[in-house]
């Protein structure tokens, strides 16, 4: 019987370069401390064995033993060999805190804000151009100078540069393009958050801890590295669901998420994947290395599964989302008195609004505007469903090419 009460040990790799790093060291202290087995170890020092059906990972030479989980802290310097380190890890079926796709579609500022740009997220307008004919109608396009122009996988403010007129971007631009051959974003500078941003660490679907950074002087880069000054801020909530949304969309567990203070609310910046702790744990005084180790407590020891898949049985049962509207006979009724369980239906969770209600009880009433997750025959839930309406044409689907 085990110990009730008591987590079983988990085993994580911390995969960073360095293990005198104040991010690796905590990390490492916070699993050891919840009573779990953590090694640093140098994604350098791995050599990756694409074999098929055995995906096996040596590291300093040796077959690398087993891990339950891996936490990914790979330099921007080493995107592409660390990200595939992590991909073996993954095909090896071990859990990573991200995801190998997500840390390097984050390490791509135009990627990601390509991203971004479908769901309900703001960011500063921003362009990308490669011909310099096209700088001056772009940066007109935009509203006019000030612009920022920034390199397209820069961090810590090195490679952000403050361009007052459209002269001045367009010689930033033909230098960087030219003579060091890099991509470069141009973006509308938000001149109400001058020198001032929010940074949110989202752990799971929340946002654990929160600062407000501040620039040094009349530098615009609030980045600690560039000698920014942090603050625990009390995030409100538009900023927090926006932090938690992008994170989201971008498919990362843990994020480090950027924001300006627009004059219409948040404005996201930047997500980066391996936050820095020392700062906002620091500024703030909360444990969020601790955080980082139970959400894999929660991931390896209850893993999420995908209900979906689990129960789509081959014998015609299945999992469907029942949206209920005004019309449905389901409206008012209880879920036993609807009869859903004489027809074999199940009803997995109701959602109302912003609230979920797991496991109904049967003499719970069913309202307009729910949304009941049910499992159940397929022909018979198919009963249920609405009709598919019809999808309207959008309007600049016409636009497309400016005809
Ligand atoms: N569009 C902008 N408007 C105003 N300030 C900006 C803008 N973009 C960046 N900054 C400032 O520059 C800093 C660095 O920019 P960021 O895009 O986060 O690059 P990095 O990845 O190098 O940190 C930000 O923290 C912010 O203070
Ligand atoms: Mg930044």
């Amino acid at each position: 019987m085990p110990d009730e009460g008591r987590l079983a040990k988990v085993k994580i790799a911390v995969i960073s370069r360095n293990r005198r790093l104040y991010s690796t060291r905590r990390l490492k202290e916070a699993a050891e401390k919840a009573g779990h087995k953590a090694k640093v170890l140098n994604p350098l020092g791995f050599s990756i064995d694409v074999e098929q059906r055995a995906p096996d990972l040596h590291y300093r030479g040796k077959p690398l033993s087993s891990y339950d989980a891996v936490i990914p802290r790979i330099g921007a310097s080493i995107t592409l060999f660390g990200t595939a380190v992590l991909r073996q890890f993954e095909q090896m079926g071990v859990f990573t805190v991200n995801s190998s796709q997500a840390v390097s579609v984050s390490r791509d500022k135009l990627r990601s804000f390509q991203i971004l740009s479908r769901h309900r997220i703001n960011f500063p307008k921003t362009a990308f151009v490669h011909d310099l004919n096209q700088i001056v109608p772009t940066i007109e396009h935009m509203g006019g100078p000030p612009v920022v122009v920034k390199l397209l996988q820069g961090t810590q403010g090195v490679g952000v540069i403050l361009a007052d007129t459209t002269r001045v971007a367009q010689s930033v631009i033909e230098v960087l393009q030219g003579a060091a051959n890099q991509n470069v974003l141009i973006q509308a500078f938000v001149a109400e958050s001058r020198g001032r941003d929010v940074r949110a660490l989202v752990v799971g679907n929340r946002v654990v801890a929160a600062m407000r950074r501040t620039a040094q002087g009349d530098e615009f880069r609030s980045n600690l590295h560039r000698g920014g000054s942090a603050k625990v801020i009390q995030l409100d909530s538009e900023y927090e669901r926006t932090a938690v949304h992008a994170a989201q969309i971008m498919g990362l567990r843990v994020a480090g998420v950027d924001m300006l203070e627009g004059k219409d609310g948040p404005l996201i910046m930047e997500i980066n994947s391996s936050p820095g702790l020392e700062g906002i744990e620091e500024s703030t005084g909360i444990d969020v290395a601790g955080e980082i180790i139970q959400l894999i407590e929660q991931e390896v020891l209850f893993p999420e599964i995908d209900i979906r898949q689990r129960l789509t049985v081959a014998s015609g049962y299945g999992v469907m989302e029942i949206p209920v509207d005004d019309s449905s006979t389901l409206v008012g009724q209880t879920i036993a008195s609807a009869g859903l369980k004489e027809h074999d239906v199940l009803v997995l969770t109701i959602e109302r609004g912003s609230l979920t209600v797991p496991n109904p009880a049967s003499s719970r009433e069913i309202l307009a505007g729910d949304t009941l997750l049910c499992f159940g025959k397929n022909a018979t839930l198919k009963q249920y469903a609405p009709r598919p309406r019809k999808r309207k044409r959008r309007d600049n689907a016409r636009k497309q090419d400016g005809s």
